[in-house]
């Protein structure tokens, strides 16, 4: 497997709000490859975004990059990862950003903090299995295990030596630095007999909330406090599947850490964590109803541009002439995913790049704002797979002026079936300003514009709608995608491109030297 300097999860990267970061990446794989630094808002240094053909050709075999941004008024748990092809069910790794000197947290000071990766892993090569699946037309095969901090546990075969183990004090809190660094699957995430206070949600404060699980979608990073107030003893930490798709495959076996405390009997048997159901949307949303932030916000209330996007999968029609290879998809189609009924193709040079140079040809301008028709989205959505179900390839953005404040309504689809999608947005955070179950209607629709948290990944819920606020004021090219890996293969993205404002310091810098080609 491709790996980091020959570690897994890669090496963590320790800095301090404000810290300039240089990175020189070596690529000495057969693949090509970039990190993306996810999370973190490269104000004005899109160039460094680190997203294949967005932003960046990749980074070829024998070739180097140097990535060069400044964590401008951000702390908190980012992680980075690669960003081509599906790359990034190995190369990942924390990247924990700690307050500017004499800063304290918003809580009192843990005993000790630790770091838990959630990942996903294959044991064939991963670059091979989206291509196979992309020729396939159907869907990938799920993982072979789960991992935390790149262990199975003892449910795995043969991983009973390698459980990845917390050692705790009794009495003493620990604070957890969570992060979703899996590629196709949502996880639920509990320790036995614990509760967990959630502080941070995406890298910014959140008011104190205690929960028996969390649910992270990939690309989503949680911090919890956890006190060790059980009897001495060993305590499993699990993570499980969280699927709300409807007849959709997932790995079921359940990935183990333990939390152990000082004094507990090393070959004991753990406590079994319990975790809620694979389709237990309700304990998603009482999470979500939990997450408010820290302090009162500033978030736009008055709106200059609306999008109303649904996102959601498609099957096209097959067009192969050996359909039995290349047609695997539902009732013989090719499985797509789209954004208002648009799958993103990625272009051959990076958007960036194009807009800036003024190269034709790499995308059009006309991603449409509003779905182009309009029906029950949830409960009405067209079924007579393939053919009522077709998205329309393109690579299409939305080009918005500096500074424009925006408001997205994302409206989750039954088209072939709903799901909760983990939507990420590159080079913001946004604020939730409200969600719901069924079908966006503003007349019912409840908005929290007092303390709605700040995030950069939302998990939109099943057959449910989220509204997001942001200000563009990061110029560059910036990608909004699915941050399942399969739906963003099969085209759940798109991009906007945020013009120059006025002056240096509302401009994006010129691109690096050593900026790759494709
Ligand atoms: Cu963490 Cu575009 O990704």
């Amino acid at each position: 497997m491709v790996t980091i300097n020959g570690i897994f999860p890669g090496p963590v990267i320790y800095a301090q709000e404000g810290d300039r970061m240089i990175v020189k990446v070596s690529n000495e794989t057969p693949y090509n490859t970039t990190i993306h630094w996810h999370g973190v808002r490269q104000r004005r240094s899109c160039w460094f975004d680190g997203a294949s053909y967005i932003t960046q050709c990749p980074i070829q075999a024998g070739q180097t990059f140097t990535y060069d941004f400044t964590l401008e008024n951000q702390k908190g748990t980012f992680f980075w990862h690669a960003h081509v092809s599906w790359l990034r069910a190995t190369v990942y790794g924390a990247f924990v950003v700690y307050p500017k000197t004499g800063i304290p947290y918003p809580f009192n000071y843990p005993y000790q903090e630790h770091i838990i990766i959630l990942g996903e892993y294959w044991k064939q090569d991963v670059v091979q299995i989206e291509r196979t699946t992309a020729a396939s037309g159907g869907s990938p095969p799920v993982a072979d295990a789960y991992t935390i901090n790149g262990c199975p546990g003892p449910n795995y075969n043969c991983s009973n030596n390698d459980v990845y183990k917390v050692d705790v004090v009794p009495g003493k809190t620990y604070l957890l630095r969570l992060i979703s660094a899996g590629l196709n699957s949502e996880n639920f995430f509990a320790i036995a007999n614990h509760k967990l206070t959630i502080v941070e949600a995406d890298a910014e404060y959140t008011k104190p909330f205690t929960t028996d699980r969390v649910m992270l979608g990939p690309g989503q990073t949680i911090n919890v406090l956890v006190t060790a107030d059980q009897p001495v003893g060993k305590y499993s930490m699990a993570i499980g599947p969280y699927s709300s798709a409807k007849g959709a495959a997932f790995q079921d076996i359940l990935a183990i850490a333990h939390f152990q405390y000082l004094g507990a009997v090393t070959n004991s048997v753990s406590f079994p964590a319990q975790l809620p159901s694979v389709r237990d949307n309700f304990a998603v949303k009482t999470v979500m109803d939990g997450l408010r932030s820290l302090n009162l916000v500033n978030v736009p209330t008055k709106i200059d541009t609306n999008f109303f996007i649904t996102i959601g999968l498609n099957v096209q029609k097959c067009h192969s002439k050996t359909p039995k290879q290349n047609c695997q998809g539902i009732n013989h189609g090719v499985m797509a995913a789209s954004m208002n009924n648009i799958s993103f193709v990625m272009p051959k040079i990076s958007l960036l790049e194009a807009y800036y140079k003024k190269i034709n040809g790499s995308f059009t301008e006309d991603f449409p704002g509003v779905p182009l028709k309009s029906y029950d989205f949830v409960n009405g959505a067209p079924n007579n797979i393939p053919n009522d179900t077709q998205s329309l390839n393109g690579t299409r953005v939305k080009i918005l002026e500096y500074g424009t404040r925006v408001q997205l309504i994302l409206q989750d689809t039954g088209t072939v079936t709903t799901e909760n999608h983990p939507i990420h947005l590159h080079g913001f955070s946004f604020y939730v300003v409200g969600y719901g179950t069924g079908n966006y209607n503003p007349q019912t629709a409840k908005f929290n514009l007092v303390d709605p948290p700040y995030m950069n990944t939302i998990g939109v819920p099943v057959g449910g709608w989220t509204a997001i606020r942001f200000v563009a004021d990061n110029p560059g090219v910036w990608f909004m995608h699915c941050h399942l890996d399969i739906h963003q293969s099969w085209g759940l993205g798109t991009a906007f491109i945020v013009k120059n404002g006025k002056g240096e310091v509302e401009t994006l810098l010129p691109p690096p030297a050593d900026l790759p080609r494709c």
